[in-house]
C-alpha cells in the first residue's frame, strides 16, 4: 500500500497518496487551482500553461512550483491564492494575452488586471491559440497525426504539413472538443463538415437520426476490416436490451 500523507492547502488538511500530484489533490478537495493545459482525457499532458502555479512552504522555505506536476512527498503548506502567486499568475496571464489576444477565456481570466511594463511585447493579431499542445495530443492519441506544430517564434501554430487539407484528417472534431480556447474553427451544415480545410459528409443514425460524426472516423475507429455503424450508441443499445429482454422472456 502506498504512503499517505497529510497537507494543508489554503488551511485545508487535505490527505493523499504520496507521490500525488498536488493540482489532483486540491481538485480532489474542492480547492479551484486555474489551469488550461490540463485535460482528463490526456492525464499525462501537463505543464504547458503554468497558469496552475502555486506556493509550497516546507520547514519554513516558500517556492513557486507547477501543481500540475509537483508530486507531493512530504508534508507542506500550499498557497493558491497567496500575493506572490496572484502577482506571478497575472504576468503569465499577461503573456498569453499577448500570445493569444483574440482567446475569450484568457481575456477573462485577465479580466481587470491590466499590468504596465509589457508595452514592447509582440501581440499576435487575431490569434486564440496557446500552444498547449492538446489538439496536438489528441490528434496523435487516436492515431490519426493529422495536425502538428510548425514553423518557429512568433510564426509558431499548430496546423497541418504545409497547410494543406490532410490525407490523415477523419474530420472527428477531437482536437477542437479540447481546445481550452476555442482556437479550432471548423463550419458545419447539414450535411457537410469543414475542418482543417477539408469538408467531410456527415453521418446519421438510420434510426433516431441522430448526428453520429464522419464516415471517415467511423472508419478509422472500426478499422479497415470493420463495418461502419449505421446506428448511434445509444438505438444499439435499445436494441440490446430489447433481445435480452426477448431472451429471458422465452426462456
Ligand atoms: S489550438 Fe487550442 S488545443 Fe491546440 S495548441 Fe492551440 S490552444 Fe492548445
Ligand atoms: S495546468 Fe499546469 S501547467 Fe497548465
Amino acid at each position: 500500500m502506498s504512503e499517505m500523507l497529510t497537507i494543508r492547502i489554503d488551511g485545508k488538511e487535505c490527505t493523499c497518496e504520496k507521490g500525488e500530484y498536488l493540482y489532483d489533490v486540491a481538485r480532489r478537495n474542492q480547492i479551484a487551482i486555474p489551469v488550461l493545459c490540463r485535460s482528463d482525457a490526456f492525464e499525462d499532458h501537463r505543464a504547458c500553461c503554468r497558469i496552475c502555479i502555486v506556493e509550497v512552504e516546507i520547514r519554513g522555505r516558500r517556492k513557486v512550483d507547477t501543481s500540475c506536476v509537483y508530486p507531493v512527498e512530504q508534508e507542506c503548506d500550499v498557497y493558491t491564492k497567496s500575493e506572490k502567486i496572484l502577482e506571478e499568475r497575472a504576468v503569465i496571464l499577461t503573456l498569453l494575452a499577448h500570445r493569444a489576444p483574440d482567446a475569450k477565456r484568457i481575456a477573462d481570466m485577465n479580466a481587470g488586471m491590466g499590468m504596465d511594463g509589457f508595452e514592447r511585447l509582440v501581440t499576435i493579431d487575431h490569434e486564440k491559440c496557446i500552444l498547449c499542445g492538446l489538439c496536438v495530443q489528441a490528434c496523435s492519441s487516436l492515431g490519426t497525426g493529422a495536425i502538428s506544430t510548425v514553423m518557429r517564434g512568433t510564426d509558431k501554430k499548430v496546423d497541418t504539413p504545409y497547410d494543406k487539407p490532410s490525407e490523415f484528417c477523419v474530420g472527428c472534431l477531437s482536437c477542437a472538443n479540447v481546445c481550452p480556447t476555442g482556437a479550432i474553427e471548423y463550419t458545419q451544415d447539414e450535411r457537410t463538415r469543414t475542418i482543417w480545410n477539408r469538408t467531410f459528409d456527415l453521418l446519421f443514425c438510420e434510426e433516431c437520426g441522430e448526428l453520429m460524426g464522419t464516415p471517415e472516423a467511423e472508419r478509422h475507429a472500426v478499422g479497415a476490416e470493420g463495418d461502419i455503424p449505421t446506428v448511434c450508441d445509444a438505438c444499439r443499445k435499445k436494441h440490446l436490451a430489447n433481445e435480452m429482454m426477448h431472451t429471458y422472456r422465452y426462456v
